[in-house]
Parts: C-alpha cells; structure tokens; sequence
C-alpha cells in the first residue's frame, strides 16, 4: 500500500520535472570551462584555496595546483608527482590487486593552516598521508607518513574528512580486507590524544561513509553515513542512513573509553514522506548555512537519497534537515544496547538515565557515566525533513552529488537553487518554488558514468567545479545571456538572472542598473515582458520569414529550433489549424507534409510554456511544378507516402 502511494506520488512529479534547457558538452551557449592535461588521471578531490584563486586537485599519482583566479580559465600551475615504486606497486598486484588500481589515489585532500596542507592517498592499497606547504608547492613537499585509518586502501571505496581548528577528523575503511571502518580524529592538537570509534558493538555497522561537516558554533563534527540497521529486526539486510556527532573538545576517557570518543551519537536520517517507503541510502549531504542574522540551528543540511528496493531503485529525492532538528533529537532519548546481543537495543527506563549521551565535556565524567554512554548512543527518534517531505522526487534521475545556496531575487525574495549531479553525467540546477522544484537548466559535465565524482560550489567564485576521471570542469552558476529575449529571460525563472530594459538583454541582477524585469515565482512573461506575442494572432507579423521553395509532390520537413523541453510546440499554416490527414507533427517538434497546391503557404511553429505563446520561426513554402504525379494523388494516399518515408530515414 504504502509503495502505491509512493509511486503515485512520484508520477505526479514527473512533469514538472523536465529540466526547461539541456545542454550537451561542447554546445554553445552555456560556458564550460574544461581542464584535463595529458598524463593527468582521475582529478576528482577538490579544494579551493582559502584567497578562492587556486584549486588544488587530488589525481592520480599527484596533486595539482590550477589558477582559477580569472573566470572561465582554469591553468596547471604546479604539479606534484606522489606515486608509489615499482616495487610498492609490484607488492600490490602480487596481493591480487588490479594494476589499473595499484596507484596513488589521493582521497584526502584539506587545507590545515595558512601554509600547509593535508594529503592522503591509497598509494597501492598501503595509504600514505603528507604535509604539504602551499608555498613551495613541489615535490620535495611530500614527505610521507603511515596513512592507515585516514585514507582507505581501495579507491573505490568512499571515505570523509574534515579539519576543525587544525585537526583532521576523518571517517574510512581502515585495512586491506576492506572491513573494518572507523571514525577518528588525528593530528590532534595541544597534546591531545587523537580518538576513535572502531571495532566495539553497535557503534559502526559496515558503514559507508558519505560526508561530514565541522560546525563552529555547535563545537561539533557531524558525520553521514549508511549502515546496516540492527533497530529494525524485522528487515534482513535493511541499510539506514545516519547522522553521527562528536564533540571537538572531546578527549577520550581516562579509564573508560581511553584513546576512544565520549561523545559519539547517532540517529537515523529518515528522507520519507508521510507513511511512503524511505529513500533509505544517502548519497551525498551539502550544508547550506543559515540566511543572514538566523540562528545557527537554521542551517539546513540537503542530502541526495535513493532507495535499496528494486522497485524504486532507479529513483532518487532530495531531503532538508534543519540543524536544530538534529540538535532536538540528539538531546532526547536513546536506545540501550543489550550487553549479551549487540544485535539488540532495548528502550531503558528512564529512571535509568545518569548522563546526557552525545552531550559536550563528557570527558571529564565519572567512569559509570561513561560507561553508560558507551551502551546509549543511539538515539530513540529519527531525524525527519523539514516541512515533513521531499524536497524533490525524480522518477528518472538518480542523483549522486548536491551543492545548494541561497540568492536574493530582485524583488527581495531569497530562493534555494540547487546543483545536483546525475549519474549520467549531467548537472541540474533547480530553484526550489512555492510550488515545487523547477529544473532551470542541465549541462552535461561529463560523458561516461564516473564511479568517482566530486563537486565543489564556489559562491563567491559563482561557479561549481566538478571533478571526474574526465578531468575538471568549471560551470557558471549562471549563463543570463543565453537567454535570447525577456519572454525567455522570465520564463527561465533564473533567479540570477533578469531582463535589462535600457540594453534589451538578459543579465545577471547585479549588472543591471534598473527597472530589471524578473518573476521567479510565477515567470509569468505575459505579464512582464512588454511586446507580449501571447495576444490574438501569435503567429507574429514582425517575424522574420524564412523563404522555402520545394517540388510539388515531394514530403517537406520544416523544423522548430526549441528553446525549452518544458514548452508545447504546435504549428499554424496557411489556413489556421492543421488538418490531420495532410500534416504530421512529430515527437521533435518538426512539421511534415506533401507539397501540393494545397498546403502552399506560410507556417509558423509557436512555442506556449507556462501559459505564454511565442513564434519560434516562421517559413514560407512555395512549391514549384515539375512531377509528372501532381494532382492524381488524394490526401490519403499522400499521407501514406509520407509515413513510408518517415519510416525510411
Ligand atoms: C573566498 O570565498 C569565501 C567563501 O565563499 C568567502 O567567504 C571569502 O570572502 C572569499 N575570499 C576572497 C579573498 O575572495
Ligand atoms: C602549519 O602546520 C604545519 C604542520 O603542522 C606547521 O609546520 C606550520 O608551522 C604551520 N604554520 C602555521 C602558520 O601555523
Ligand atoms: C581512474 O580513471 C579511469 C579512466 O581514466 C577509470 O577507468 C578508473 O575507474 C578510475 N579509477 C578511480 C579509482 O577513480
């Protein structure tokens, strides 16, 4: 019952759902800035420079540094080689490796002060970690040091990091075999040890680490996940999604909990509408902080999910959490693990609670208040989204990547634009409306489904960067001038983006001196692009025509140059309507038809999106006598003809 909900739900989405522009690599019309560089692989970390004018990349067997200090330019300005010996390599494959994978892969890549960074590889399944100063950036800057725990083994497998004031805090598969995960702070400052949470029942259960985030305010590192669920006996193999928390000032206990974290929690993170399934497995998390003078505990954190059925599998949603949320379920109640099967959690009494689990300077506590943490960590409620559903349901997309901000509309209104990567290879930016998600545009990134992806937002850049083993591109958030008139300009609902009425152009807001026209919630351009077409006669006068001259009696195919695939597409001819047995329209727009005396005439293709009708082209057909078949043929016959011809090519 619950799936046919769910599934109802999401075909009603489906419409809405079709990006309005698409974008092929290499078209023209939307800047893409491409990097890639002969003997260069697998570009996918990133991190941005904290000036924002270098982009450091982790690859394959080195770390780049590229200027991407002007827009639309991204130049190598330096390298560093880090690669495994011969031998390293040798000792890989004799292990049963594959040698296409006995590489250095660097999967950590962060920046820890304002000379150095942090940098960790898989260095043929035996990670290496190194310091490395911005400065001299070259290859005397690697001097490697043992990376197990910090960097997984296997490039495939996904792994998290994060530095608060200095210290790395990571989440990994930490051996060879591949099975055994944990979440641990290193390089740990001021004499404190460094902590972790390994192989101890109930804390980690075949993770898949997804993403973290550091939050200053909270004095916290969050941690997101997916697990095997042991809450939910009744599902054989059932995954979860988790949030997880640590405190940065935690210390590990003196007896109890030695070297390991005293205030890790976790709680489920359920992206579900009403009683639907969940999308129960997240694939990537961006946190979005809160809008200008709100509170922290308004930072919302949107992750992309999909689902372990079959039946929805091809499937994917965004969810939002509000970090207050997430503070709020924290603070309440939790599971106890049963001590003799750690595959049970039992509701304790609550008489029973003598700490507050997850909660800051635990490690000063008493040893049975530790103890008690040390069974209480999984919290009782889950974490549900805001406004109690979806943000976005694709029937058709599976989404694996997410950035979001927010940006101020000219009429003062702040709207959330997300980017969302597809497996496919596809990035979609949506501005979430009032009535639901609205996929502006999608540009295609890059052309083979990418096992590894990464992209990064840059908002005082404006631009994302994604990074594959096809190298590294680098996307406006916004391209206004692709937008050829107002009416397109508004119907975009491009919230960077406006019609400049002094220059006739679309333009970013922040070009434009006044009186920009814009509507990002409605895009209602019959109302605020002046010259509206939409009135009596669309087929408008003041179009230019474009001269056809054909054979009598031979198929004529007029085509419709299309803006947008959210716009129906219908054309006028000589007479007005077009009768069905002389004319096809068909699935691209186009206009077929035999050329008789008849169907001489002019045809204009309209365009009607969101309530508004444009003229895409307006052509001519003059046909001239030279067949010998001319008037012998009826329209039925001649429909005939045309449909074995379409058939043909
Ligand atoms: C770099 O970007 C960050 C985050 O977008 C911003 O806060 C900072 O001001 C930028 N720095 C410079 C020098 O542009
Ligand atoms: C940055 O960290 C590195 C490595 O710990 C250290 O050698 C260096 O002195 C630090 N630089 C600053 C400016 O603190
Ligand atoms: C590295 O890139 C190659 C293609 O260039 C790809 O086949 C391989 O899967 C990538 N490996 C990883 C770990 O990303």
């Amino acid at each position: 019952m619950a799936l046919l909900v769910l599934l109802g739900l999401l075909d009603s989405c489906k419409t809405q759902l079709v990006p309005r522009t698409t974008f092929a690599i290499g078209s023209p019309g939307r800047a893409v800035t491409h990097f890639s560089s002969p003997g260069i692989e697998n570009t996918t970390t990133l991190l941005l420079s904290n000036d924002n004018a270098t982009l450091y990349v982790g690859a394959r067997d080195s770390v780049l540094s590229l200027d991407v200090s002007e827009p639309g330019v991204m130049k190598m300005r330096s390298k560093v080689d880090w690669s495994p010996t011969a031998q390293e390599v040798n000792l890989c494959t004799t292990k049963g490796k594959n040698k296409m994978d006995c590489h250095n892969f660097v999967r950590v890549l962060q920046s820890l002060n304002s000379t150095h960074l942090y940098a960790c590889g898989t260095f043929a399944f035996s990670p290496k970690c190194s310091y490395m100063n911005v400065e001299t950036f070259s290859d005397s800057s690697v001097r490697a040091q043992d990376g197990q725990g910090r960097c997984p083994f296997d490039p495939f497998q996904r792994n998290t990091a994060v530095t608060a004031d200095g210290e790395l805090y990571v989440g990994t598969v930490e051996n060879f075999l591949g099975n055994k995960q944990a979440i641990s702070r290193f390089l740990s400052r001021r004499g404190r040890t460094d902590l972790k949470l390994d192989g101890s029942p109930g804390w980690l259960t075949d993770p898949t680490f997804i993403g973290s985030s550091f939050i200053p305010s909270e004095g916290k590192v969050y941690f997101f996940f997916t697990e095997t669920s042991k809450e939910y006996n009744f599902v054989n193999d059932y995954t979860v999604s988790r949030v997880a928390q640590v405190c940065v000032n935690d210390e590990g206990g003196k007896l109890v909990l030695q070297k390991h974290w005293t205030t890790f929690a976790k709680a489920e993170l359920r992206c579900q509408a009403g009683k639907d399934l969940p999308l129960n497995i997240i694939q990537d998390i961006f946190t979005l902080p809160p809008p200008e003078g709100a509170p922290a505990d308004d930072t919302l954190l949107y992750g992309v999910f999909s689902s372990q059925w079959p039946m929805v599998s091809g499937q994917s949603a965004v969810c939002g959490f509000r970090l207050g949320h997430i503070k709020e379920v924290f603070a309440g109640s939790y599971y106890k693990l049963n001590q003799q099967d750690s595959s049970r959690w039992e509701t304790p009494q609550s008489s029973a609670k003598i700490a507050n689990p997850g909660e800051c300077g635990m490690h000063d506590a008493a040893d049975d208040k530790l103890n008690f943490v040390r069974s209480n960590f999984l919290t009782q409620r889950s974490v549900t989204p805001v406004d109690k559903g979806l943000v976005l349901v694709s029937p058709d997309q599976l989404y694996s990547r997410i950035a979001a901000l927010r940006t101020q509309a000219a009429n003062g209104r702040t709207f959330t634009v997300l980017f969302l990567l597809t497996e496919s290879g596809f990035l979609h930016k949506v501005v979430l409306l009032d009535k639901g998600p609205h996929i502006i545009e999608e540009i295609q990134v890059f052309q083979q489904p990418q096992s590894v992806k990464n992209i990064l937002l840059s908002i005082s850049k404006g631009v994302v960067f994604v990074g594959s083993s096809e190298g590294v591109v680098q996307i406006p958030v916004s391209s206004c001038l692709s937008y050829s008139n107002c009416a397109e300009c508004v119907l975009a609902r491009d919230p960077f983006c406006g019609w400049d009425p002094d220059r006739a152009s679309c333009a970013e807001l922040s070009d434009i001196l006044h009186g920009v026209v814009q509507d990002v919630e409605q895009g209602n351009a019959a109302e605020v692009c002046e010259a509206s077409q939409s009135s009596t006669s669309p087929c408008s006068s003041t179009f230019p025509v474009e001269e056809r001259s054909v054979q009598l009696d031979k198929v004529v195919r007029l085509a419709c140059p299309r803006a947008s695939r959210q716009a129906e597409v219908s054309w006028q001819g000589p007479d007005g309507s077009l009768p069905t047995d002389l004319y096809l329209q068909l699935g691209d727009g186009s206009l077929s038809f035999l050329a008789t005396r008849r169907t001489q005439g002019t045809y204009c293709c309209l365009a009607t999106e969101n309530g508004y009708t444009q003229t895409l082209t307006v052509i001519s057909v003059r046909a001239s006598a030279t067949s010998l078949l001319s008037s012998v043929q009826g329209p039925t016959l001649s429909l005939t003809i045309v449909f074995i011809y379409l058939t043909l090519i």
